[in-house]
């Protein structure tokens, strides 16, 4: 079950780097976003969107995280009197990974359900995806403060969970002579992805948030790029 805990959570974890970047596209201008939405819905294939493939990438992701949320589920607490001593242990030893650990249950709880909510609207409405229908989804369906909370939440969550990962499996850790060398660089490295993670988000999530306030008295409206796409 660790292993599985694992596998879905370097999954969820690299699966949210390239969501991220994806996500980011907007920031190169509409009609890159409107590209990679489109590529995604097989659209320079099949000459028209299938969002079918959309959602079916989204039922395997959110597999994946109900999965992993689960088997996470073992590592939760059992009851307060369990996080009562954790908490105070944590408050004694002001270590670094104890402290870590605490903030990954808090942050997986936040996204059971912060998460959810996104998952079921990327599920259910495909064929919202784009620089106009994002940007209204963000804006003036008021769901950048989920956003600015879910995108805290799993970047912490992410970062931290993969750092875990890197440790508990002994990745990067070679011939294991410099085993506190390779914990303090790997916990560096963390931080920084982290933190580039969270700025592109968050310029992300203002591009969104501009766009769909210049939008609004337009809601609804599908986005067109200016040039004429491949298949005319
Ligand atoms: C295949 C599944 C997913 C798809 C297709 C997807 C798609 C998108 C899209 C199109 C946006 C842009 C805003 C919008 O249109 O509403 C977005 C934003 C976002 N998504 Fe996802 N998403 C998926 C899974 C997830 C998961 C599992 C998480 C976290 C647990 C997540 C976290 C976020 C965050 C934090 C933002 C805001 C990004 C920002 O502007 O900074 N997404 N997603």
């Amino acid at each position: 079950m660790d292993f599985l805990q694992s596998a879905t959570g370097l999954a969820l974890g690299l699966f949210m780097w390239v969501h991220m970047f994806f996500v980011a596209t907007i920031l190169l201008g509409k009609d890159a976003m409107w590209t990679v939405a489109r590529m995604f819905e097989g659209y320079f294939i099949f000459g028209r969107p299938v969002y079918g493939l959309v959602s079916a990438l989204v039922a395997t992701i959110a597999t994946l995280f109900v999965v992993h949320a689960a088997l996470a589920l073992r590592k939760f607490p059992a009851n307060y009197r369990q996080y009562r001593t954790y908490r105070d242990h944590m408050k004694e030893m002001k270590h670094e990974d104890t402290t870590l650990w605490y903030w990954q249950v808090v942050t997986g709880f936040a996204l059971f359900f912060l998460a959810s909510v996104h998952l079921y609207i990327m599920l259910t409405r495909p064929d919202r995806i784009g620089p106009f229908e994002s940007a209204d989804r963000v804006w003036s369906d008021l769901m950048w403060p989920l956003y600015l909370v879910l995108l805290f939440a799993v970047e912490f969550h992410g970062g931290v969970g993969l750092y875990r990962l890197a440790l508990k499996w002994g990745w990067f850790e070679g011939d294991g002579r410099d085993a506190a060398g390779t914990r303090r660089k790997l916990r560096i490295f963390k931080w920084a992805l982290t933190g580039f993670f969270l700025v592109l988000g968050l310029l992300t999530l203002a591009a969104y948030m501009k766009i769909g306030s210049d939008h609004a008295p337009f809601y609804g409206q599908h986005y067109v790029p200016a040039a004429p796409s491949p298949r005319g």
